[in-house]
This record gives C-alpha cells, structure tokens and sequence, in this order.
C-alpha cells in the first residue's frame, strides 16, 4: 500500500470535482511513457525546444559566460543537459536535484560520462520542496521541458521565487515555457494518435488498483485531452464511460456517466504572461528564443 498515494487519492476523488495530483502520474511505467510521448509526431515540445537549443546555442553559451555551475530541477535521463552543457563554454559543474534516487544516478552517469572534467554533484531533493545546494552562487538553474506549466499559476509563481532563493546571489535561470497555439495543434499533442497519452493517464488507476488496493474498472474510462481557453492550459481528464461505483479506501466512491477525474493541467504562456510571471518571482528576462513557428519559448532570466 501506498499510503501518501492512498491520501491524496482518497482527498481528491471525494471532492465535488474529482482529481488526482498529476506527480502521481509518474511511476516506473508513468515515466518510461512520458519519455515515449516525447518522441510522438503530434508531441512537438522535447523537439521544438532541442531545436532552439541547438540553433541558438552559441548565442546561449555566450549569454551564459564560461564556467557556469548548472543545476538542473528534475533531470529525467539526462539527455536535454547533456545538450546544454555541449554547447556551454568549459561548465564547471552540474547538480541534478531530483527525489527519484534512480533517475539521478542515470542522469548523473549519463552527464559525468559525457563531460569526464565536469564536477557533478547529484542531490536527492524534492526541489518543489525546501533545499540546500552544495555550491555556493552564482549558480545557473536549468528547467527545461515546459514544466513549469503542469504547475498553477499561483504555485508557478511561488516556485520560481523558490528557485530564486535557492540559487542565491547572482542566480540565473535557463528555463523552456511552452506557449499558447491553436488549439488544435494542443489538444493533439495531449491526445496522440497512438494512445500513448491515454496510456499515461490510465496508469493513473493501474497505480490506484495495485498500490491502493482499489477496483476502478480500467475498460470503463478513457482519456481525455481539453483546451481551457480561459486558463489558457491543455486538461486531462480520465471519464467515467458509464453511472458506476468503484471500491476505495474503504469507501465506495460513485462515477456518474461522463463525469471526469481531471488528473493534469498544462499551461500554455504568452511571451507577456511569462515575463509577467517572472517578474512576480523576482526575475527579469535576460533574454528569450522562440523557434520559427512561435511553439515553444526558452528565456534565460537574471535577478
Ligand atoms: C512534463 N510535462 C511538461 C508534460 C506536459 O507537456 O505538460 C507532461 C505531459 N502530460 C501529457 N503529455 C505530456
């Protein structure tokens, strides 16, 4: 049993409208989809922003200065820092902060392999959480992917003032925002062709099933990907298929037809919006690339 799972579960579907934290998404199989969705035709984030890091990556490097001691919020693989730091002037260092012990020892072999003079100092932290770094400033955050988006807007703020205070005097952050489009555009790369996303989503409830002890029926909802044109964010959802009850926690917890489990938002920023963000948390834009067709923007800020 997976008791934080359990609670967080048990709080969000007793709701009058249901979710679940989207961090849960992410076990073993959450993860190893995720990376699948990364490379889906319909998912142009991972690709439109190695993109902008390779074609501006000199202007990057230069902005950036030689030397720079980069600390990364949640790694993955390993594989966008291996990218950044090819094109960074001699980096002297890399962190990776992350809570999943395994996926920074990936990250951390993967970055010490590839750049042997590199210091590299992995910390297991839950970085939306309070931590302490082993550098002293100035230091330059990474946070690459548009992650920032599957965080509110208020918390959004709050994390980024977070990240500010953790990196100390003269802190600098390279970071990937993904911006607003057409919605068509969005709702595919949240709903691909091959099912994968829908995959991902429903590992939601093999999770519920197996580490909760639950009984969700995984042939009686599907996936569901939805433009918020007001909060201008991509929803997923999870929909009952049919009026049905599911056993929880001791509890039996009642689905009418139709009715969702909204299990992530992602939001989308105009260029204004961010620097706006930004701003509330203390930075100020030292500067921004797009790629051709305005998908996706990389901002490197400065305090
Ligand atoms: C991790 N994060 C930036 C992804 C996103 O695009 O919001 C998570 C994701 N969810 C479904 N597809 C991708």
């Amino acid at each position: 049993m997976n008791a934080a799972l359990v609670a967080d579960a048990l709080a969000g579907l007793t709701a009058p409208r249901k979710t679940l934290p989207c961090k849960w998404l992410y076990d073993a199989t959450g993860t190893r989809l995720f990376e699948e969705i990364t490379t889906l035709p319909e998912y142009y984030p991972t690709r439109t922003e190695r993109g902008i890091f390779d074609r501006h990556g000199a202007d990057i490097a230069a902005r950036i200065g030689p030397r720079a001691r980069v600390v990364e919020f949640g790694p993955g693989d390993g594989v966008k820092a291996v990218q950044v730091l090819g094109h960074l002037r001699s980096p002297a260092a890399y962190v990776p902060v992350d809570i999943a012990a395994d996926w920074l020892k990936d990250a951390a072999g993967r970055v010490a392999r590839a750049f042997p003079a590199l210091e590299v100092i992995p910390v297991v932290a839950d970085f939306t959480q309070g931590f302490d770094l082993p550098l002293a400033p100035p230091l330059l955050g990474f946070f690459p992917g548009s992650t920032i988006g599957n965080f509110r807007r208020e918390d959004a703020a709050s994390f980024l003032a977070r990240l500010r205070a953790a990196l100390g005097e003269g802190a600098r952050l390279l970071i990937g925002a993904d911006l607003v489009k057409d919605p068509a555009v969005l709702v595919a790369a949240y709903d691909d062709a091959a099912g994968v996303t829908a995959a991902f989503n429903l590992n939601l409830l093999v999770r519920l099933n197996r580490e909760g002890g639950a009984d969700f029926d995984l042939g009686g909802f599907r996936h569901q990907a939805v433009w918020n044109a007001e909060a201008e964010r991509i929803e997923i959802h999870l929909v009952s298929l049919r009026d049905q009850g599911v056993a929880f926690g001791g509890r039996r917890i009642a689905f009418a037809a139709g009715e969702t489990i909204h299990t992530e938002d992602s939001h989308k920023y105009r260029p204004d919006g961010f620097r706006a963000l930004a701003a509330e948390a203390g930075w100020r834009e030292e500067a921004l690339w797009t790629d051709e067709a305005g998908l996706f923007s990389v901002w490197l800020l400065g305090t």
